[in-house]
C-alpha cells in the first residue's frame, strides 16, 4: 500500500477526541545554551501539553484503546498500574468523562494520604483495588471483568500503558505532527523521548517509517526496561499497528536507539543525573519532568549532549511526555 493511503487510513482510524491538539513545539534556546557551550538547537514537544486530565502521553493512546465503537456496551473501564500511575490517572478521568465506572488495580499499599496521581484517581472516581505485587494486576483486572459481566454489566479492560498496537497509532500521529512542525533542512533531527511500555516508542517508529525520512533518529531512554528488551516489543508493536492500518514499508529500525543507562536503582527511584536535570528544565526553562520517566529521558538527553554524540547543526527535540502530576506525589 503506498504512503498516502495507509496515512490516510491511519488519519481516518475511529478514534475518542480528549487530546488538545496539536501540542507545541517549544523552541528552547536558554536551556540549550545551559547545556552546550556550542550553538544547540533544542526544542521541547510539549506532549504534557495534550490537556485531558493534565495530559501526558496516555491521552494519545487512550483516544484509539477507548474509540466509540470499543465502547458499546460497556459499563466499566478496568486498567492497572502503580500507586501513581499517570495511565491510570487518565483513564479514570476518561471514565468519568463518558460516564462509565473505573476500577483501578494498583500494585503497592492504600496511600493514608493520597497526593499526585494517586489524589488524582481517586477524585476521577475510580475503585481502587490494591494487590501486593505487579504480577497479579493482570488476573485481578480479569477477575474484576468476570465480576462485572456476572451483574449484567461489560467491562472494557485497557492493557496496561494502553501500549497495544491500537494504542501506539496515537503516537504514530503524534510523529506526523511533530516532523510537521519541525520541517526540513538541517542535516539531521535527534527526538529524545522516555520509554517503558513501548507505546509510545512503537508508535514513533511507526510514524517515521510512514515519513519516509532518513534524518530522524529516536532515542528511548528506558524508565524501567531493559533497552534490548524494549526495542523488540516496541518493534512487534509497531508492526502490528502496521498491520493495522495496511503499511508494510520497512521499520527504520538502525535509527531507534534504546538505552537503559539512566535508569539507577529502578523504576521511579532518582538518580543524582535525573534530580539535576528536573533541576535545570525548571530553571532555565520553567517546564516541569517527572522523577519516574521525564527526569530520567531528559538525564539521558542531557548526556548525549554533553559528551558530544549529537553531530554539529542537528536538531535535538525532547519529547515531553508528561508525567509531572507526580512530582507532587
Ligand atoms: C510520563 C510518562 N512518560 C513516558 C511513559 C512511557 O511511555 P510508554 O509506556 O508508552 O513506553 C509513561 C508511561 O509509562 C509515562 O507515564
Amino acid at each position: 500500500m503506498s504512503v498516502g493511503s495507509a496515512m490516510e487510513r491511519l488519519r481516518r482510524v475511529e478514534r475518542s477526541r480528549l487530546a488538545n491538539l496539536p501540542t507545541p513545539l517549544v523552541p528552547s534556546p536558554n536551556l540549550a545554551a545551559h547545556l552546550s557551550d556550542r550553538p544547540l538547537d533544542l526544542s521541547i514537544k510539549m506532549d504534557a501539553e495534550t490537556g485531558f486530565a493534565l495530559g501526558g502521553n496516555k491521552v494519545r493512546k487512550l483516544e484509539f484503546e477507548l474509540a466509540p465503537s470499543r465502547l458499546e456496551g460497556v459499563t466499566c473501564l478496568i486498567t492497572a498500574g502503580g500507586p501513581q500511575s499517570n495511565h491510570c490517572r487518565v483513564t479514570a478521568a476518561a471514565a468519568a468523562l463518558l460516564g462509565r465506572r473505573c476500577v483501578l488495580v494498583l500494585n503497592g499499599p492504600e496511600p493514608r494520604n493520597p497526593t499526585g496521581n494517586a489524589l488524582l484517581h481517586r477524585l476521577f472516581g475510580a475503585e481502587i483495588r490494591t494487590v501486593s505485587d505487579r504480577s497479579l494486576r493482570e488476573e485481578f483486572m480479569n477477575r474484576e471483568a468476570r465480576e462485572e459481566a456476572d451483574r449484567g454489566g461489560k467491562a472494557l479492560v485497557v492493557p496496561i500503558g494502553a501500549s497495544t498496537a491500537l494504542g501506539s497509532l496515537g503516537y504514530a500521529l503524534a510523529m506526523e505532527e511533530l516532523l510537521s512542525q519541525l520541517g526540513t533542512g538541517a542535516p539531521g533531527y535527534w527526538i529524545f523521548t522516555s520509554s517503558s511500555s513501548g507505546g509510545t516508542l512503537a508508535g514513533l517508529t511507526l510514524g517515521l517509517s510512514m515519513s519516509g525520512r532518513y534524518d530522524v533518529h529516536v532515542v528511548a531512554v528506558s524508565a524501567d526496561t531493559k533497552a534490548g528488551e524494549m526495542k523488540d516489543h516496541a518493534l512487534d508493536l509497531a508492526r502490528q499497528g502496521a498491520a493495522l492500518v495496511g503499511w508494510s514499508g520497512d521499520l527504520p529500525e538502525d535509527r531507534i536507539i534504546t538505552t537503559d543507562a539512566f535508569v539507577g536503582e529502578g523504576y521511579g527511584k532518582p538518580t543524582p543525573e535525573s534530580s539535576e536535570a528536573i533541576e535545570v528544565f525548571a530553571r532555565h526553562q520553567g517546564v516541569v519532568l517527572d522523577p519516574v520517566y521525564t527526569g530520567k529521558a531528559a538525564a539521558g538527553m542531557i548526556h548525549w549532549i554533553r559528551t558530544g554524540m549529537i553531530p554539529d547543526g542537528q536538531k535535538v527535540v525532547f519529547l515531553h511526555t508528561g508525567g509531572h502530576p507526580a512530582l507532587l506525589g
